[in-house]
């Protein structure tokens, strides 16, 4: 599969939206909507007017027809204004999804290369909030993302989630 891998720009806010919607795993709630996640305040806080000056992102595109298949981005969301994965008011949370249909092909993989390659040079550490029955923990984990001790908390749908940290030095 022929894919290239380039940053986000406010142009893409739709489709982030879309991989926000996959990322909170909506699609495996009965009746859930993407507008379902545009009026979850603690969801919509993650895309809600993307393109600001602190936020970095990359989007995989098809060559072929021009698709997006996934996304991966940081937003830093400080005290006043915590997200699920908060860990301090340097440090960005990640959030990333690919389609379904396109997982399990190494997508994922490169969009993280390229936005730590970029956000090490901005931010000290990336944090994110991760349901504790995701296989997407091994792919953090080898990227040298660690569980944060004491961050498991009950998440949006009733199941454990924990906060993961990676700090560049
Ligand atoms: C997590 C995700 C972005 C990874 O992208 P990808 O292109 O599938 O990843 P890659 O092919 O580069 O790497 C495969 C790794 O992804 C993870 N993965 C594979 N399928 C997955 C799935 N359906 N859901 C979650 N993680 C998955 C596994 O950790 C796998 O690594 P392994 O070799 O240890 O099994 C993608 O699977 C996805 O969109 N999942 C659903 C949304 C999600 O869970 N987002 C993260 C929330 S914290």
């Amino acid at each position: 599969m022929n894919y290239v891998i380039s940053p986000l720009t406010q142009e893409d806010e739709p489709f982030l939206w879309q991989m926000l919607y996959e990322a909170a795993h909506m699609g495996e709630e009965d009746h859930l909507t993407l507008q379902d996640a545009m009026n979850h305040p603690d969801l919509a806080k993650y895309v809600k007017n993307w393109g600001l000056e602190s936020d970095i992102g990359f989007v995989a595109t098809l060559i072929t027809s021009n698709q997006p298949v996934g996304a991966a981005w940081l937003r830093l969301l400080t005290s006043e204004n915590k997200g699920y994965g908060y860990v301090d008011d340097q440090t960005p949370e990640l959030a990333i999804a690919v389609l379904p249909e396109y997982r399990n092909q190494g997508i994922g993989t490169q969009l993280i290369h390229h936005l730590l390659a970029v956000a090490k040079a901005y931010y000290p550490s990336i944090s994110l909030s991760i349901r504790s029955s995701n296989p997407a923990l091994h792919l953090y984990q080898r990227f040298g993302w660690k569980i944060v001790d004491y961050s498991d908390k009950i998440n949006r749908v009733g199941g454990t989630s924990f906060n993961m940290k990676i700090d560049f030095d």
